[in-house]
């Protein structure tokens, strides 16, 4: 037999390992540890995110939290929240959160994130900026050395009118500075429509060779400073905590 029937005994033995699935279920649960009756909860947006809205469905029906209120950062969040039985509320009711909890497409050293890979940058931005608590949940895939460092979008969301403008100008940020590539997001691979976001906006991905090398704060404020940007999906110092769940365990940076 050139191939034996069976595993070696090692392969056999070896332990299972988890999924990402798996990862992300577990810090979000770790997350929701923090959630007590009687709260206003940033719901965020995402496949880990939506392990937390499970769980803290799962907790409301048990009876084991009461008086929560939470706010959806995007529509199908809210869709989410309501199916699992999470009363929900907005900004305008609550400008206080006291807790958000959300995953995030990368995370720093200095727990600045890339966020908006589903294109709700804004409304997290806003919903989580207004939170004395904001908890981020990720596997360790998320982790980078450097902002935009993955090689996947860093979204802007910009207003439809003149888009091709706003997208130039950003392009135009990046000259002589950091390698960088601008598309529009399609709203799907087979799709040639723009993605538009629950703000009805378009959203420009920015791609970069090897991460933002410039100071975060300098680049907000430039990137802002465009006429046609909504916002853009580098949330910096806004993280109290990460809980990162990996191989070997659950850890917090804080
Ligand atoms: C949506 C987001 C998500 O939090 C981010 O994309 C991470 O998503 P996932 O948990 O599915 O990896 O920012 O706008």
């Amino acid at each position: 037999l050139l191939f034996p029937e069976k595993p070696p005994s090692s392969a056999a033995a070896a332990a299972p390992t988890m999924s990402q699935e798996e990862l992300k279920k577990k810090a979000a649960h770790q997350a929701v540890e923090l959630v007590e009756s009687g709260m206003v909860l940033g719901l965020g947006t995402g496949s880990t995110a939506a392990h937390a809205l499970d769980r803290i469905g799962e907790l409301l029906r048990q009876g084991k939290l009461r008086d929560i209120v939470g706010i959806p950062t995007s529509k199908k969040t809210e869709a989410h929240a309501a199916a699992v039985g999470i009363p929900l509320s907005d900004l305008g009711a609550h400008p206080v959160v006291d807790l958000s909890i959300d995953g995030a497409d990368e995370v720093d050293p200095e727990l600045n994130l890339v966020k908006g890979r589903g294109g709700s940058l804004l409304r997290e931005k806003m919903i989580e900026g207004a939170s004395r608590r904001f908890v981020v949940i990720v596997d360790e895939t998320k982790l980078v050395e450097r902002i935009g460092g993955s090689g996947l979008a860093v979204p802007v969301e910009v207003v439809p009118f003149g888009w091709q403008l706003t997208m130039g100008r950003l392009k135009g940020l990046f000259e002589g500075y950091e390698a960088c590539e601008a598309r529009l997001r399609r709203a799907a691979a087979a799709d040639d429509r723009p993605f538009v976001t629950d703000n009805g906006n378009y959203v420009v991905d920015l791609y970069f060779e090897d991460g933002i090398r410039r100071d975060l704060h300098l680049l907000s404020d430039q990137i802002l400073r465009i006429t046609g940007v909504a916002e853009h999906g580098v949330f910096i110092g806004m993280a109290s905590s990460v809980i990162v769940a990996g191989r070997d365990g659950v850890s917090v940076m804080e």
